[in-house]
């Protein structure tokens, strides 16, 4: 039929290479945008190599047309790959890594690359990126240059531009190509002002589908946020400076469900203060309506962003506007300095050598210097805004753990966020941006405030048989899950069910300051429900963490884990913590199991695949 026919063609990556003269196809699998702006900015740079390049979106491609790609003269796929989670590909990668893990076909004669998007500090780092490396080479490709691992917790950027810079060269000995290197800035989006739309056609901070935000419809997913009330907002901490919040978001008549364990999404907006001064120094008409449109149009991105809209909308909804600029953004922003001084530093701050990289680390990363701090800062540079705004990453929804049981709770999520707040080097505060949004949403007229959500189903769960006896290990807010976890522990409980043991560690500094949902805690371990563990950082001189408690409990963990075959569950900060507690966990299953360490990281691995060791950690 007709309707297939359009779907297919739009589907083909082969044809819109022909059509349009091309031999480079970069695809991403990317969550929050980064593998995608990598993947953009290769395509971009392949015209330097006589390599026009697009990029595409495997979940809107026929991948299976990768087997035509070496009828097309002097063909290259790129792979931008992250990895996620558990070692996860991302959603929009999931069928591809599927098709290529189970399929058996012959990619003998196609050319490939493939850059990885990873962070070490957990436990499968770049996993995906290495697989499909290596399972493209099994099935006969051809790997025109090895694969690029990017660590996320050290220099991502850095890992990228130094390996983008050994890669060209490869592709064009590869194809005998002669590089002119030649650097072509060339803006991916033109700008149409648009001073007669119906207002009523204006995007004003919606996701996808214009005026969503008035006229909500369920389904709500990432690209339809619900616009849920906020019923409560309160501190959690009794002193020492920092701040915790406790939110209750109501999803009544939304048709969200949630499990114990899942994740809640939240749009933020950015500071209007930042977002004004950004238009200051960019001397912006801020109210202009505009759109900026994708001059490749073969792209399946036409915007962006969602357009028309106003500069005041797109800095304000749509731009990460208090991300760290990576490398190419500086390079762009050098054209606009008046200051031949100011233009070469930016110039060098963006290039591969050394002191370049020197300066860039030092200069904008441990100096947390934004868009905004660079131009003012850079005082003869001044960019015009609608290429600011093709320049800055989309704004991302933030995630918080769910620390509420829907058993108890149906129609109300609750989160557990700390805010995010620091001085920089320069002497400048630095806000988060959701936690800066959330903390201002008080709840106090007679209107409650309303923030854009969504729920995203996790693998983070409870035993499905109560009975099973559970260690928890959550400092800080990363009791928020366990919460949950623990209220519908009680909840079975009280339905008269048998429920097994229930172990939390918990740490914090102090426990007359930071010691979150205390009272709440302190009834459980009455009720009989839970057993409490916790350790205070800083009150006493030696630093004592959750780590160290269950070092002391070998004997009770084993027995739940080894004897017992409970579960085990750590939520929390990636970096220290949860490789610290991993760590620990083996030498105590290596010690009370008889078991080699070797023996004890399998035993783990094995946990793992059949869900007793689950991990929610982030960084
Ligand atoms: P942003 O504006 O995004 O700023 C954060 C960034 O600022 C950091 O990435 C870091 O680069 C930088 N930064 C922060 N502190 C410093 C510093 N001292 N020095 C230099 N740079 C710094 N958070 C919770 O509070 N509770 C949860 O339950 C929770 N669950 C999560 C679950 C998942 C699956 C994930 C991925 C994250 C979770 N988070 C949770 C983290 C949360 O999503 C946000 O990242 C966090 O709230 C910060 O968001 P923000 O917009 O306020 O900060
Ligand atoms: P600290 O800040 O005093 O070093 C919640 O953040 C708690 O986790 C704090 O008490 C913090 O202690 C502690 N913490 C820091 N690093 C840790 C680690 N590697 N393992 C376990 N807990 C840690």
């Amino acid at each position: 039929t007709t309707v297939t026919t359009a779907v297919s063609s739009d589907n083909s990556f082969i044809k819109k290479l022909k059509a349009s003269g091309r031999s480079l196809v970069v695809f991403y699998g990317s969550q929050t945008g980064t593998a995608e702006e990598f993947a953009g900015r290769l395509a971009k740079e392949g015209i330097r190599y006589q390599m026009k390049g697009m990029v595409a979106d495997p979940e809107e491609c026929d991948m299976e047309e990768l087997l035509q790609l070496k009828n097309i003269e002097k063909s290259l796929a790129v792979f931008c790959l992250a990895t996620y989670g558990e070692g996860d590909p991302t959603d929009n990668a999931m069928e591809f890594y599927e098709w290529i893990t189970n399929g058996d076909v012959d990619m003998s004669g196609l050319n490939y690359a493939v850059f990885g998007l990873g962070n070490k500090t957990y436990e499968h780092y770049n996993k995906v990126a290495i697989y499909v490396d290596k399972r493209l080479e099994e099935l006969g490709a051809n790997r025109v240059f090895e694969a690029g691992m990017g660590d996320d917790d050290a220099n991502i950027e850095d890992d990228f531009i130094t390996w983008k810079d050994r890669f060209w060269p490869a592709v064009c000995d590869h194809f005998g190509i002669e590089g002119s290197g030649e650097e072509v800035l060339m803006r991916q989006y033109r700008l149409l002002e648009q001073p007669d739309v119906q207002p009523d056609r204006i995007y004003k901070g919606e996701i996808a589908r214009l005026h969503s935000m008035q006229n909500q419809r369920p389904p709500f997913d990432a690209k339809n946020p619900f616009l849920a009330p906020i019923r409560v907002n309160k501190e959690l901490h009794k002193g020492g400076g920092r701040s915790c919040m406790h939110i209750e978001l109501d999803i009544e008549g939304s048709k969200m469900r949630y499990d114990a364990g899942d994740h809640a999404a939240l749009y933020p907006i950015n500071d209007t203060y930042l977002v004004n001064k950004l238009g200051e120094l960019c001397n912006a008409e801020m109210d202009t309506v505009f759109s900026l449109i994708n001059t490749d149009t073969d792209s399946s991105k036409k915007h962006p962003f969602p357009c028309p809209t106003t500069y005041r909308t797109a800095l304000t909804h749509y731009l990460e506007i208090t991300a760290i600029p990576r490398t190419h953004i500086l390079k762009e922003l050098a054209e606009y300095c008046s200051d031949d001084k100011d233009k070469e530093f930016l110039r060098e701050m963006a290039s591969i050598t050394p002191e370049g990289k020197k300066k860039y680390q030092k200069w904008i990363q441990d100096a947390c210097r934004n868009i905004v701090h660079i131009l003012e800062d850079v005082k003869s540079c001044k960019p015009p805004i609608d290429h600011v705004c093709e320049l800055l990453p989309r704004l991302q929804p933030r995630y918080y753990s769910i620390s509420s049981s829907a058993k108890l709770h149906p129609t109300n999520v609750h989160i557990t966020a700390v805010l995010v707040q620091y001085e920089t080097p320069t002497g400048r505060i630095n806000n988060g941006v959701a936690t800066t949004y959330l903390k201002n949403k008080t709840v106090e007229g007679e209107e409650p405030p309303r923030v854009p959500v969504f729920i995203r189903k996790s693998q983070f769960r409870l035993p499905n048989k109560p009975e099973i006896p559970v260690i928890m290990v959550g400092p800080g807010t990363g009791l928020a899950p366990f919460r949950g976890f623990i209220q519908e522990r009680q909840f079975l409980r009280d339905e008269g069910k048998t429920v097994g043991d229930t172990v939390l560690y918990f740490g914090c500094r102090k426990r007359s300051q930071d010691f979150i949902y205390q009272e709440e805690l302190e009834k459980y371990v009455q009720s009989g429900v839970l057993n409490l563990k916790t350790a205070f950082s800083r009150d006493q001189a030696e630093k004592e963490y959750v780590s160290h408690l269950l070092e002391k409990d070998e004997d009770l963990i084993w027995d739940i884990l080894g004897e017992r075959k409970g579960h085990f569950y750590i939520c929390g900060d990636a970096k220290n913590m949860a490789v610290d507690v991993r760590n620990i966990l083996v030498r105590i299953i290596s010690k009370k199991g008889n078991m080699s360490e070797t023996d004890a990281q399998q035993y783990l691995k094995k946990m793992e695949t059949q869900k007793r060791y689950s991990a929610d950690v982030w960084s």
